[in-house]
């Protein structure tokens, strides 16, 4: 049987992969950077997807940002839709741990996560035509598109780098789970518009609240 050559190694007749041989033919050198400040876990991380996945870092802690800022608002003495004011601070959590989880990420594989600014969250809960539980729930699905696009980007720069372990994990767990969100979203927001201001918020705000207990 003549030797097989596989990737610019001759390997023995009948053999498909002779790791030691291998390695040391790409270099071990080039595989595991020898320089001070280079992640050695890095194996083919794209620059524009880890520039993508730290974006996606900074977007998630921007959302639960903005988030508890709705919950406290929501608390206030003066307003006391309690059950908003949990599920708002839930939200926060949430997306605080999403950016914890897609920083690790980047970190396994041997990128650097840059934490940017955070921008004051302003927003107007006095449009006298919707209220403020209404207005925040819709500013809470268009910010929830808008993370889906996101995402999608991240997936996108993954696809064009080939990288398909990126892709899974992107898909599997932000752009499947944010598609329910905004349904569920969606749906408060079409309640909160059949219930109107006032008692119909307050119900609303009752029946959130007993389905977090
Ligand atoms: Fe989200």
């Amino acid at each position: 049987m003549p030797a097989a050559e596989v990737r610019g190694v001759v390997l023995e007749a009948g053999k498909i992969f002779d790791p030691v041989k291998e390695a040391e033919t790409v270099g071990v050198r080039g595989m595991i950077p020898e320089e001070g400040g280079k992640a050695l876990a890095r194996h083919r991380l794209d620059d524009n997807c880890e520039r993508q996945l730290s974006n996606a870092v900074n977007v998630a802690y921007s959302m639960s940002y903005t988030f508890h800022a709705m919950s406290s608002f929501f608390r206030r003495d003066d307003v006391a839709l309690t059950g908003l004011g949990k599920f708002y601070i839930k939200r926060s959590t949430a997306e605080r741990e999403d950016a914890l989880d897609l920083s690790r990420y980047l970190l396994r594989r041997g990128g650097r996560v840059k934490l940017m600014g955070l921008c004051q969250p302003k927003m107007n809960y006095d449009e006298p035509s919707k209220g403020d539980a209404l207005y925040a729930m819709e500013l809470t699905v268009a910010m929830e598109k808008l993370q889906y696009e996101k995402y999608l980007a991240l997936s996108k720069a993954a696809e064009e780098a080939k990288d398909m372990e990126l892709q899974d994990y992107v898909c599997t767990k932000y752009l499947h789970p944010q598609v329910k969100l905004i349904k569920k979203h969606s749906e408060y927001v079409s309640q909160l518009r059949r219930v109107g201001k006032g008692q119909g918020t307050y119900l609303f705000d009752r029946v959130l609240k007993s389905k977090m207990k």
